[in-house]
């Protein structure tokens, strides 16, 4: 079965606004989020501006602050304590990757974990690992939604990621392995693996996050196993408009008659992101995590 990302993403964010609408309609406040986007990368740019439609649709108010690529990192600290000091604003993000000269980490730490609806805040992080209430990173919460929403049981199975960075695969092996979430035995590969490919075919869920367009191939996938794709590499294509088209870590065409579910690129995991961004950005609205 195909995992449909885009369809799933739309249920919710409709929910969403369901609820946002509840809220209001009580005298409660519209959750607001400001995006903060520094240069003109085009993959950023378009993220951005799906999250700033993702807010329209939810019924959130948005703010889009705009700097160029030679901003100061100083600047940027006075804006992130301009948000968090700003009562209307719920919770913000600083769309990644930074300018080299921009120390990232600094800039993170510098945000109110309070109102880090990207949760990568290391208090968000820590609390994560502990299993404590916060905002949690967006990819992985989106894989773990699809699977709940798909009804895919993960108790007790044995799962593998693939790729070991701050954003996915690490918050995802932390999701996959406790109690209360993917309840799975984890395993996280990297590029210095031993036996990586054998690794891969234990896998009753196989999560690809390596950024490395393809890398999945049939005989790494177990029979039934089920396959989540978090690849976006851009590749170019002529024969599209805007030159490119999306990559998956997963040569689907080989691997989707192996699998009991698997997600396409584009139109899996992609959607979910921005989705629930809008449910952290909920969250923060209703004070769920913290006061
Ligand atoms: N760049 C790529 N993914 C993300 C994300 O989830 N949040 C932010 N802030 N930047 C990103």
């Amino acid at each position: 079965q195909i995992i449909d990302g885009k369809a799933t993403a739309a249920e919710i964010k409709k929910e969403i606004a369901e609820e946002v609408e509840h809220i209001v309609a009580g005298g409660g406040k519209r959750p607001h989020l400001a995006a903060v986007l520094i240069g003109h990368d085009g993959g950023s740019e378009t993220y951005v501006h799906n999250k700033v439609l993702a807010c329209e649709a939810c019924g959130f108010q948005s703010t889009l602050i705009r700097y160029e690529d030679d901003v100061t990192e100083e600047e940027l600290l006075a804006c992130v304590d301009r948000l968090n000091n700003d009562t209307d604003v719920d919770g913000f993000i600083i769309q990644l990757p930074l300018p080299a000269h921009i120390n990232k980490q600094r800039i993170i730490e510098r945000i109110d974990y309070r109102k880090d609806v990207d949760g990568f805040h290391p208090v968000n992080v820590g609390r994560l690992a502990i299993g404590l209430p916060c905002y949690i990173s967006a990819t992985p919460l989106g894989i773990l939604t699809l699977m709940r929403r798909y009804g895919i049981k993960t108790s007790g199975k044995k799962c593998v990621i693939l790729g070991r960075s701050n954003i996915v695969g690490k918050p995802m092996s932390q999701l996959m392995m406790q109690k209360h979430y993917g309840d799975t035995t984890v395993t996280v590969c990297h590029s210095h693996s031993a036996n990586l490919e054998e690794e891969c075919r234990q896998a009753d869920i196989l999560i690809a996050a390596i950024g490395k367009p393809e890398f999945v191939k049939a005989d790494m996938v177990k029979e039934g196993a089920v396959v989540i794709d978090v690849g976006t590499t851009r590749v170019p294509d002529p024969t599209r408009k805007s030159g490119f088209r999306l990559c998956g870590d997963v040569r689907f065409d080989e691997v989707a008659s192996k699998c009991s579910y698997i997600t396409p690129v584009p139109g899996g995991v992609g959607p979910m992101t921005i989705c629930m961004l809008m449910l952290n950005t909920l969250a923060a609205g209703k004070k769920a995590y913290y006061d």
